[in-house]
């Protein structure tokens, strides 16, 4: 993909700063409590690493990773998981971290396996949220971007065949 095709979306500037506002809401909401933060892999890892540094809280880290079969920009619905926590979650605060909702169906899927294992809480927090994608009703708590029906890649998220995850930028493809 040539640079000069990519259209910038979000600014790596603009990322942090909204990452940092979250953090400082995060941290008064847990004041006091540990937490067990939950990036969701693999998108959510560059985003979740960043929150984490600016929250002042009791943190410990646990990861789960979902794919979904489907075409290349849409997912199926069809979820796979394919990491799972080591730690047990019940009667934990639980912060699931992802990089974007669009049908909701991966965090509908991993919600619902978290709830499973009864934790004292979870709050699901997400970068990016593309809400004209939505195909279920799925809870989230914390947005940090409302993005147009765009496919977007950078900044964690990949474009397809995987590449792009390390740009600081979020970008889209011109149309
Ligand atoms: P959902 O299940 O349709 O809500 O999609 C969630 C997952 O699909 C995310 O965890 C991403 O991995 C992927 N995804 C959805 N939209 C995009 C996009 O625009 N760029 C890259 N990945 C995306």
């Amino acid at each position: 993909m040539r640079s000069d095709d990519l259209e910038l979306l979000i600014t790596s500037g603009e990322i942090e700063k909204g990452v940092r506002e979250l953090g400082a809401r995060l941290t008064s909401i847990y004041s006091g409590k540990r937490l067990v933060v939950i990036p969701l892999l693999k998108g959510g890892f560059m985003f979740a690493s960043d929150l984490v540094r600016s929250m002042a809280l009791d943190i410990q880290i646990e990861f789960l990773g979902a794919a979904s079969y489907g075409e290349q920009t849409r997912s199926s619905g069809e979820v796979r998981l394919t990491l799972d926590t080591t730690l047990p979650l019940k009667g934990r605060d639980v912060l699931l971290v992802e990089d974007i909702v669009d049908t909701g169906l991966t965090l509908a899927y991993i919600q619902k396996l978290i709830r499973s294992r009864e934790p004292a809480s979870l709050r699901t927090v997400v970068l990016l949220d593309k809400r004209a994608g939505r195909q279920v009703d799925v809870e989230v708590d914390e947005v940090v971007f409302d993005i147009p029906d765009r496919f977007v890649f950078g900044y964690g998220l990949d474009s397809p065949g995987g590449f792009h995850r390390n740009l600081s930028d979020i970008v889209t493809v011109k149309e």
